[in-house]
């Protein structure tokens, strides 16, 4: 009978496996994201991989995003946000909104073109795709929130994706 408090059917005191658990996602290669939200001085954003589809009717996604990140109190408090779908060249922009370059807050935004679609959420010029929603739920699991958004408005651009595998960003050559 599985454990009603928990759903597994397993020992709770097995050691969760998390090393493993690593090294299995880091050999999941997946696009990137940079996931934004506010206006002016608030905007706020982040890298992120955590980001799926979720229903096409309605056109959902999700994301999952860390509390203790910047990002997460600008995307609470807005009730919208931005997914902008890296193209190859925008490693920079990766890096940047990774906090790995030393910039936080709007300074992430400063070396990089932007627009706004429905929600006012920035758009990152260039991007194979901007993908603008509203919050419809949101659900706290430990560290992070999953935020699903309904999908307001899509601009495309054609080009190859940046790629994360292994803790490295590849380029996908068209
Ligand atoms: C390839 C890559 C993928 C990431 N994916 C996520 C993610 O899905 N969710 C998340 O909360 N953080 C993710 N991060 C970490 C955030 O980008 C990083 O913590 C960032 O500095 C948060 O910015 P903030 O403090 O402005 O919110 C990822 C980082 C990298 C390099």
């Amino acid at each position: 009978m599985p454990d009603p408090e928990t759903l597994s059917c397993y020992k709770a005191d097995l050691e969760p496996p998390v090393d493993a658990f690593k090294g299995a996602m880091r050999r999941f290669a997946s696009g990137v994201g940079v996931i934004t939200a506010g206006q002016g001085d608030s905007r706020r954003g982040l890298t992120a991989t955590a980001i799926s589809s979720v229903t096409m009717d309605p056109p959902t996604i999700l994301v999952c995003v860390n509390r203790q990140g910047e990002a997460h109190q600008a995307i609470e408090q807005d009730g919208a946000f931005c997914v902008n779908i890296l193209a190859s060249e925008a490693e920079g922009v990766a890096m940047d909104f990774a906090g790995q370059t030393g910039r936080v807050g709007t300074d992430k935004f400063a070396s990089f073109s932007w627009s706004t679609l429905a929600t006012g959420a920035p758009a990152l010029d260039g991007a194979l795709a901007n993908i603008d929603c509203e919050i419809t739920e949101r659900v706290e699991t430990a560290s992070h929130t999953v935020f699903f958004g309904r999908v307001l408005d899509v601009r495309l651009s054609d080009g190859a994706p940046l790629i994360h595998f292994d803790r490295k960003f590849v380029r996908l050559e068209n």
